[in-house]
């Protein structure tokens, strides 16, 4: 098959997570580059909005949805607006995530429940009214979670963040194993080091410097070097792939701990 066809995505109704800012705005434009309805969510609608435009103006189909993905509600109206507006959700991409920095002896109870609550709890929430919806209208779908290299390997500093991804991982395995019997499909992509909103300061500063010299191919990833794995697990040519995580990182885990 050529490969045009093998991952075009006409038909999907794709609605992207954190969608307002970094890869998750990067992935919006991929996936209406290749054929898909998008859904954009995040808080920031006005961001949205202005995506939303962009997309239209490249001759793709974007709609924009307000959502924080912590509040149950406004998930549940998410869903039932991308339904309403442009059919019911078949590609789901768990995007939306947070930071945090600092020793875990000064971690807060309150930081430690805030990343868990974005990274975390909500990639279950989603996934399950995804899920539901798609096996209630029959139409199988795809679920692509973003973990982190932090998934798999820590570093001083992180150790909400990197405790929420692997679960990130984790729960990527059991949903797949429990729903690949309905058609769906549940994979995850652990990106590497790319400089976006999450991380600028931190990648500009000494210690982002140290972690450059970490990285075996010496740069941090660049827009566009997740494409493949997106359009692979989202895509037909990922029909036989279920509960895998796609490290995308230059090679960066290989020396980390
Ligand atoms: N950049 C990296 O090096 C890197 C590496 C590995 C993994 N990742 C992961 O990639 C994902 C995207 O990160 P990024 O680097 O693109 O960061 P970013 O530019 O800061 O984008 C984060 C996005 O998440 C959204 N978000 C945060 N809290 C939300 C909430 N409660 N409800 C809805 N949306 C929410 C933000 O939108 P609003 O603020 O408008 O709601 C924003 O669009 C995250 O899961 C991150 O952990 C990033």
């Amino acid at each position: 098959m050529k490969a045009t066809n093998l991952f075009d995505l006409s038909g999907a109704v794709a609605l992207v997570t954190g969608a307002s800012s970094g890869l998750g705005r990067h992935f919006a434009k991929v996936l209406a580059a290749n054929g898909a309805k998008v859904a954009l969510a995040a808080r920031r609608a006005d961001r949205l909005a202005v995506l939303a435009g962009e997309i239209a103006s490249d001759g793709g189909t974007a709609i924009a949805v307000a959502c924080d993905v912590t509040d149950k509600d406004s998930v549940t109206a998410a869903f039932d607006a991308v339904e309403a507006q442009i059919g019911p959700v078949t590609l789901l991409v768990n995007n939306a995530g947070i930071a945090h920095g600092g020793s875990a002896l000064d971690l807060e109870a309150e930081t430690w429940r805030s990343v868990m609550a974005t990274n975390l709890d909500a990639v279950f929430a989603l996934s399950q009214e995804a899920a539901r919806r798609m096996v209630a209208a029959e139409t199988g779908g795809a679920i692509v979670n973003i973990a982190s290299i932090a998934g798999f390997g820590v570093d001083k500093g992180i150790a909400a963040y990197a405790t929420s991804k692997a679960g990130v991982v984790q729960l990527t395995k059991a949903l797949a194993l429990e729903w690949a019997r309905h058609g769906i499909r549940v994979n995850a992509i652990a990106p590497g080091w790319f400089s976006t909103e999450i991380n600028t300061d931190y990648l500009a500063s000494p210690a982002g410097e140290a972690l450059l010299k970490g990285n075996p191919m010496r740069r941090f990833g660049e827009e566009g070097d997740l494409d493949g794995a997106l359009l692979l697990l989202a895509s037909a040519a990922g029909a036989y792939i279920t509960g895998t995580t796609l490290t995308v990182d230059g090679g960066h885990l290989l020396g980390m701990s």
